[in-house]
């Protein structure tokens, strides 16, 4: 059942490997009878009248959210801010006249993206959350509801949400773009399935990245990701994951902002993650890295077909310029997870940490 780890040892590792399944379930679940994508239409309505988005989150959820704000832009030309749950609720940004909320919550009970809720509630502003848990607080609160149908996520490290939010976001950012007459040269439901399919593929080669953690991170203190524009916001979730399950201290880091400072804690053999999809951005990441080799760094990159060259760690299948994220993200969570299991740590629940935090 669900709930049961099956024959996998770790319940993270069963649900990196079950994000295939949920984004077709996904696309199932959002289709209608005639097998068109659809969301509640009061919910498009509400978004594609409002002036600007607000996306409020919490930990993966908001890394999530920066994806979110890239396809949102892109498909509905809606301009889109993405906010951390604790710093809204005691800094709140100025407000536009019409603005749109959209919480990211696994859980729907995260106590500092609630508090926002209730200050937006109050304030009368419309609402939607998406979250894997219905009838959770942030769902019965909130004005509308999208399910992530992910199935339950009992690592404490979240790996199936994140695809989830993205997947769902992608089906919202289409429909809502047709409705504001956008005449989009997409078919999400297409672009979704396929990404699946790639996924699958990199999960198939899952020894690349334990031999890749074994042999560069299980015993390095610190470790770095790169990368620009779309492959940034992954980079972001990248670094939170291996940090959270390995302990090594990791940093996410915009390719370009690295010889602004942090290239100053690059020594012999520390490990450089370079993410590379975007092909605006490929050349520069590439020189970044080059950088980086000079002052001793081991460097990995992680780039799309296409894009790639032949000394790459791993070449990740073609997707949708706007779903890089869903394949990009899998082999940080499979580095993330065997970084941690040959640590010797408590894979599924590391230290200090909560699945789902109710406090403020
Ligand atoms: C906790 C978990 C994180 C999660 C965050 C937000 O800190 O450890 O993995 O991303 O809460 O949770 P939510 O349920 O709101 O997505």
């Amino acid at each position: 059942n669900d709930l049961s780890k099956g024959t996998y040892p770790h319940y993270m590792i069963k649900e990196i490997d079950e994000q295939p399944a949920v984004i077709r379930k996904i696309v199932q679940n959002y289709q209608n009878d005639n097998g068109e994508l659809e969301i509640d239409a009061a919910i498009l309505e509400e978004m594609t009248a409002s002036d600007r988005i607000y996306i409020v989150a919490c930990g993966t959820s908001y890394n999530a959210g920066w994806v979110g704000k890239q396809i949102i832009e892109n498909l509905t030309n809606i301009p889109t801010e993405v906010h951390i749950s604790s710093e809204f609720g005691y800094n709140m940004p100025l407000l536009t006249e019409k603005p749109f909320f959209i919480f990211l919550s696994q859980s729907g009970e995260t106590a500092d993206s609630r508090q926002v809720l209730v200050k937006i509630n109050a304030l009368g502003h419309p609402s939607l959350t998406l979250t894997n848990a219905p009838g959770s607080t942030l769902s019965r609160e909130a004005k509308y509801t999208l399910l992530l149908h992910a199935g339950p996520e009992i690592a404490v490290a979240s790996t199936k949400a994140y695809t989830a939010q993205i997947a769902v976001l992608a089906i919202l950012g289409e429909l809502a773009g047709r409705r504001k007459g956008f005449a989009l040269d997409l078919d999400i439901a297409h672009e979704l399935g396929i990404a699946a399919t790639a996924i699958e593929s990199i999960i198939d080669e899952k020894e690349v990245f334990e031999q890749l953690s074994v042999t560069h991170l299980s015993t390095s203190r610190n470790a770095f990701y790169i990368g620009r524009s779309i492959d940034y916001y992954v980079v972001m979730e990248a670094a939170l994951k291996l940090k959270e399950v390995s302990y090594v201290q990791t940093e996410g880091f915009a390719a370009g902002e690295l010889k602004h400072g942090t290239i100053a804690l690059i020594e012999e053999g520390t490990p450089v993650i370079s993410i590379i999809t975007d092909p605006t951005t490929a050349g520069h990441t590439r020189g970044n890295a080059q950088e980086v080799i000079s002052r001793g760094a081991h460097s990995m990159i992680i780039s799309l077909d296409g894009l790639d060259q032949p000394e790459d760690a791993y070449v990740l299948p073609k997707v949708h310029h706007l779903l890089t994220p869903l394949v990009s993200v899998v082999p940080t969570q499979l580095i993330a997870y065997y970084t941690s299991l040959h640590r010797g740590n408590d894979v599924d629940k590391p230290r200090n940490l909560a699945k789902s935090v109710t406090v403020e």
